[in-house]
């Protein structure tokens, strides 16, 4: 079922790393050229108010970053929160065992909710209805809480956001497919946990920032195991090419590639994945002939000294956007990531700019740039986009 919704507030939910789900979404709303204006936003809520359509499914589907969206129904003084919660669960309780739950955004204690929550439940079965009031130890409710007691089809996760004076009160209409990630991620035949491997949020993330339609010609000049290849099919890429210079990732990205084709009746024929060193990229790819680059490139190996690495690393990705300069057509996209090693930036990007590429920022950064880290990791990655000139 496809939501379709006209004008109104919706909120996104963002994952563990906020600037960069913010970015995807705004360039998945340019690309759907969804008119919209900001209204809040938070490292966990980014809340805007849409001046045309919009299909909430497709979004939610297509978004690597987002968790949650909601439908906002309006902005509510702090003293009027009950009674307001009351009236949209009496309007959503039907016969059925009535299960409903809430998720607060910026908004630290949930005690006083709590109470809320129980005193509702109280009034509704008052009025003869079977009531689940469902809590969780967090203060939101998570979307595999979610999705297993149905509160987007038959219940109600309220969503309160905290703003001032005032809370945003909505419900969720759309949840992460997490188990479909955990699949292409943790299930899929072929893994190299040696060469690292790029969660598929993150590569659908990049995909989406690249702001590529459909139709256009994508690479990944180092594939790897394939997890930008298996995330650019899933979202409807029809013309998709891979290479690396490793027999095993070519082997591991045909495999995945494959897999995936069985597992989800999709269409591969468009896939051409080559073993190639990124070095001389125009032996197998055409001057001219790509539209974006999306790549996560060799990151160095996991325990050796910085420096040694930064500059064997530096002169990798330098001669790469030489070939990238060749193959990629009159302003062509690069998505790239630069690793940060021991928090030391990489320092490259004037290198990169005299090969012919104009940096886009993605973010107010001085850098343009955006990270994704968890925090135990080491390296932690430093998305750019750029242009090629
Ligand atoms: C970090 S992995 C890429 C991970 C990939 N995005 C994934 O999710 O599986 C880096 C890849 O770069 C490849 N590589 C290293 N040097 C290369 C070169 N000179 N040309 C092409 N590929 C190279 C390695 O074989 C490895 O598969």
């Amino acid at each position: 079922m496809s939501i379709n919704q006209n004008k109104g507030k919706y909120a996104f939910f963002l994952g563990n790393n906020p600037n960069l789900s913010k970015a995807e979404i705004k360039s998945v709303l340019e690309l759907f050229s969804v008119e919209y204006e900001e209204i809040y936003s938070t490292s966990s809520v980014f809340l805007i108010d849409v001046l045309n359509e919009i299909k909430v499914n497709t979004l939610q589907d297509r978004l690597g970053g987002t968790i949650k969206i909601a439908k906002i129904i309006h902005s509510v003084s702090k003293p009027s929160i009950e009674s307001e919660i009351f009236k949209l669960a009496e309007e959503k309780c039907g016969d059925e065992k009535f299960r409903f739950g809430f998720s607060l955004y910026d908004i630290s204690r949930n005690n006083d909710f709590k109470k809320i929550g129980l005193n509702i439940k109280r009034q509704l079965k008052d009025n003869g209805a079977k009531v689940r009031f469902i809590t969780s130890k967090d203060t939101k409710l998570s979307s595999v809480i979610v999705k297993k007691e149905k509160l987007i089809d038959s219940g109600l996760d309220v969503v309160i956001i905290n703003d001032n004076d005032n809370y945003y009160l909505g419900y969720s209409i759309t949840v992460q497919d997490f188990s479909g990630y955990s699949d292409r991620d943790y299930g899929r035949p072929s893994r190299d946990d040696k060469s690292g491997m790029l969660p598929p949020k993150l590569a659908k993330m990049m995909i989406n920032l690249s702001g590529t339609s459909l139709d256009k010609i994508i690479l990944d000049p180092f594939c790897g195991s394939g997890t930008i290849i298996q995330e650019a099919l899933l979202l409807g890429f029809n013309n998709i090419k891979g290479s690396d210079i490793s027999d095993r990732a070519v082997r591991d990205t045909e495999n995945n590639i494959s897999w995936l084709e069985t597992k989800l009746d999709l269409d591969i024929s468009n896939v051409e994945i080559k073993k190639q060193d990124v070095k001389s990229l125009t032996k197998s790819f055409n001057d001219n002939s790509i539209d974006s680059i999306i790549t996560e490139p060799y990151l160095g190996p996991p325990h050796r000294t910085t420096k040694n690495v930064t500059s064997e690393l530096s002169n990798l990705y330098l001669d790469s956007f030489k070939e990238f300069h060749k193959v990629l057509k009159e302003n062509g996209i690069v998505i790239f990531i630069l690793p940060i090693i021991d928090n030391k930036e990489s320092n490259i990007l004037e290198d990169i700019e005299n090969l012919g590429f104009k940096r886009i920022s993605s973010s107010d950064t001085e850098r343009g740039s955006l990270i994704y880290s968890r925090e135990t990791q080491r390296v932690k990655r430093e998305i750019f986009k750029f242009e090629k000139i």
